[in-house]
């Protein structure tokens, strides 16, 4: 089981009742992602000129950027219905055949997850996405026969957290592949003022701030963040968030100046004391801390990787000068020539 941990990507159940009362309903309301949001309004605005069904959508990028959140978005902006499932929850054939032979007319089936996909289920979804038609087996041995049922024209949106994940034939088979980004931290202080409005949270811009710089670019532990805050300020007596209150609530829930956790400072410190700083193979760094290859990849690295703590090269991954400074260990001069051979 996945230990708690305030800056896990994954959602639980409390982030799902979460993300549905913060989730912007409308492209003008969502913050950040500019580049993907000015695409999709195009051809969102396209397709219903044309009133013409959405061309499928792919949507990948680290957990908790809002893939999930764009989607619904997508749906709302086309005006027609979204029905939602995961790769893993499609076990058989007949489970995708049955949701989609559910759907109307310019739909939207969205499938969180898409790499997880079984590659039987894989398989029925080729036609349905190219033809919009289903290939069904009638019968058994000899006497088996292959008839042809013809599908509404819909969109699937897919989410994945890497599109390399995916076989090629089905990434061949989207018209639109967006990658999400990180946030940056003003963007994160806008959702987060955003979020406490709903809430009824006093915060105030510095407050934010604080808690946006600490979130590793990603709305889902903003939110998450500011609402133990909130629990801090209001059981100490603290009034609201302010500067103050924030660097103190995020010292309790041992998330420093730079959004770490102790996870990430156990991994940056196994690479530094364990294995010289590096470089370490994937497979040696995950057996060496206990954790998932997939979790260091999606989950510990992009942030790690984006503010410059570790670099990804051929042999392996290592940390920067940056990495020991913020652990406050010496760093040796030798060892960024070690660096510049290895890119
Ligand atoms: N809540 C979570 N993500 C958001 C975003 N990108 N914009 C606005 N509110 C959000």
């Amino acid at each position: 089981m996945e230990k708690k941990r305030i800056l896990t990507t994954s959602k639980t159940e409390i982030d799902t009742e979460n993300e549905k009362s913060l989730r912007p309903s409308s492209l003008k309301e969502y913050i950040g992602q500019e580049k993907i949001k000015g695409n999709m309004d195009v051809f969102i605005s396209a397709a219903r000129q044309r009133e013409d069904t959405l061309d499928h959508v792919l949507f990948f990028g680290p957990p908790g950027l809002g893939k999930t959140t764009l989607a619904y978005i997508v749906a709302r902006e086309m005006g027609v219905n979204i029905k939602v499932t995961s790769g893993p929850a499609i076990e058989k054939p007949g489970d995708l055949a049955a949701m989609l032979s559910n759907l109307s007319k310019g739909d939207i089936l969205f499938i969180d997850e898409i790499h997880r996909m079984n590659k039987v289920v894989e398989e029925v979804l080729y036609p349905a996405l190219e033809d919009f038609a289903l290939d069904i087996i009638v019968g058994k041995g000899p006497g088996a026969r292959s008839i042809r049922l013809d599908l509404p024209p819909f969109t699937l949106i897919g989410a994945t957290t890497r599109a390399g994940l995916l076989s090629s034939p089905l990434r061949d088979r989207f018209g639109v592949i967006c990658r999400l980004e990180l946030y940056s931290p003003e963007e994160l202080q806008e959702i987060i003022m955003r979020s406490a409005k709903i809430l009824d949270v006093d915060i105030t811009p510095q407050g934010a701030h604080e808690l946006a710089c600490r979130s590793r670019g990603t709305p889902r532990i903003a939110n998450r963040i500011l609402k133990r805050t909130r629990d801090f300020v209001q059981v100490l007596n603290m009034k609201k968030i302010d500067e103050e209150s924030a660097k103190k609530s995020l010292d309790f829930l041992e998330v420093d100046e730079k959004g770490l956790d102790t996870n990430d400072r156990r991994m940056l410190n196994t690479i530094i004391n364990a294995f010289g700083g590096g470089p370490v193979g994937l497979d040696t760094l995950a057996a060496a801390i206990g954790e998932e290859k997939d979790n260091i990849e999606d989950v510990y690295e992009p942030y790690l990787i984006q503010i410059g703590f570790i670099q990804r090269t051929p042999r392996g991954r290592i940390a920067t000068r940056h990495a020991y400074e913020h652990l406050k260990i010496p760093y040796q001069e030798g060892q960024i020539e070690n660096e510049r051979f290895l890119l």
